[in-house]
């Protein structure tokens, strides 16, 4: 690949033509209920600094880091009902972004024109599936799209998190990469457990695109062509997730050469444990660093980060030798390139939804639906390979809180103390 084409699919800031892309759809950016004991966040999106908030009347905000007056950092502002109040001369800025106090002018000068000059950038956030996403587009925004795993019942969500040190980009591409499964998860798997022999080969791979992302699909040794992972899949989401049946992963860029992973997971309760309902959806943020400055390697994302990073800060395609389990990799750099078009054309992108109808509940395909939406009873709970290993930790990042683990274990009905020593060894 040129590396004028590699620019174009990395670049991400104002203006960048992905940049510019991205934002057209909206992005989740953490767990509401990160904002539970600090309603005030520092965040960077885009290579724009940012701070995010809920102020006191529940509003969530997301303005310019910077005060309108003269710059101060307004993520050690503090949260009224009218919006965060700059620590440094009181000023009060809403949730869109507008002044509603600037107490000594007030005071001083109460018809000073000074207050309708004074705006600061701000993007609209929503609130669902225990997720906050942003909208930093221009208007009109699209709709929030609610994928119909955010519609399910009776399950455990979390939401995890972890800030990589790359670019955006590399960590899409391995959403469709279906050959890394066998040897950066399961091999390194069973290497990293001592074990020698090697998982079933994959002897077939598809791609096909669908409205809103491309499935890819696999036969592996021993699997038939009636296998859901062939004839059903898994799932792109367009433009930069990654869904799995029980889990949503997104690559948001913090800026060129960062990325905040946000993962959303749905284990559901077997159906003994019916009804659950859950209070509060928890939002954890898992190290990526062992104490020896070496990356995690002991889970699923983790590996998956270590090939990101290892990629570079960002990954120099001028260089890469692409092979035929790369096909889907092809694709969507293809559909990004076409994209950018229809935007800087004025056209919507890939999967933009504008009708709310449709928006409502968006179905997605599913490779498993009976373990992940549909739910088992206790017995063929625990012997299912999936859940079996649910029953003993988180397999998909390290670092998930004891707290978590516990809420975990008892919605599912097992007993926490069944979790694997590993989980929480100290790295
Ligand atoms: S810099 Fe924020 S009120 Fe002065
Ligand atoms: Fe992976």
């Amino acid at each position: 690949m040129e590396n004028a084409k590699n620019e174009l699919l990395c670049r991400v800031g104002p203006g960048a033509p992905m940049g510019d892309l991205l934002r057209r759809y909206w992005m989740p950016i953490g767990g509401a209920s990160e904002l539970d004991d600090n309603p005030v966040k520092a965040v960077r999106l885009f290579g724009e600094d940012l701070v995010l908030f809920k102020d006191l009347s529940g509003n969530y905000g997301l303005l310019d880091r910077h005060c309108p007056h003269r710059r101060a950092d307004l993520s050690y502002g503090f949260v009224e009902k009218e919006g965060i109040r700059c620590n440094y001369h009181g000023w009060l800025i809403d949730h869109k972004g507008g002044c509603v106090e600037q107490p000594f002018e007030d005071t001083f000068n109460p018809k000073s024109p000074l207050r309708k000059k004074c705006t600061s950038p701000a993007y609209p956030v929503k609130e669902l599936a225990g997720l906050l996403w942003a909208y930093m587009g221009p208007d009109p925004a699209p709709e929030l799209p609610v994928w119909d795993p955010f519609t399910w019942k009776n399950g455990f969500v979390e939401v995890a998190i972890a800030h990589i040190p790359c670019n955006w980009f590399q960590c899409q591409e391995n959403s469709i990469d279906p050959v890394h499964f066998e040897w950066m998860h399961d091999n390194w798997g069973k290497r990293q457990r001592g074990e020698m022999d090697y998982s079933p080969k994959h002897k077939k791979l598809g791609f096909e695109e669908f409205d809103y992302g491309f499935t890819y699909k696999r036969i592996r040794e021993g699997a038939t062509e009636d296998d859901p992972l062939w004839t059903i899949g898994r799932v792109t989401l367009w433009p930069n997730g990654f869904y799995l049946g029980s889990h949503f992963e997104w690559r948001v860029p913090i800026d060129d050469e960062n990325t905040l992973s946000v993962c959303w997971f749905f284990t559901r309760v077997p159906i003994e444990q019916e009804p659950y309902i859950q209070n509060r959806i928890p939002t954890w943020t898992g190290p990526i660093k062992d104490s020896n400055g070496r990356w995690i390697s002991s889970h699923i994302i983790n590996q998956d980060i270590i090939a990101w990073v290892g990629q570079g800060a960002i990954a120099d395609r001028t260089k890469e030798l692409l092979g035929s389990s790369d096909r889907g990799i092809a694709m969507i750099r293809n559909k990004f390139f076409e994209d950018m078009q229809a935007v800087q054309e004025g056209r919507d992108p890939k999967g933009i939804i504008r009708d709310p109808e449709v928006a409502k509940k968006v179905l997605l395909p599913i490779a498993t639906p009976k373990q992940q939406r549909d739910g088992m009873v206790k017995k063929d709970w625990m012997a299912d390979p999936y859940f079996s290993r649910r029953s003993t930790g988180f397999p998909w990042l390290y670092g998930q809180p004891d707290e978590v683990w516990n809420e975990y274990a008892n919605a599912m009905g097992i007993d926490p103390g069944r979790r694997d020593p590993r989980e929480t060894a100290v790295v």
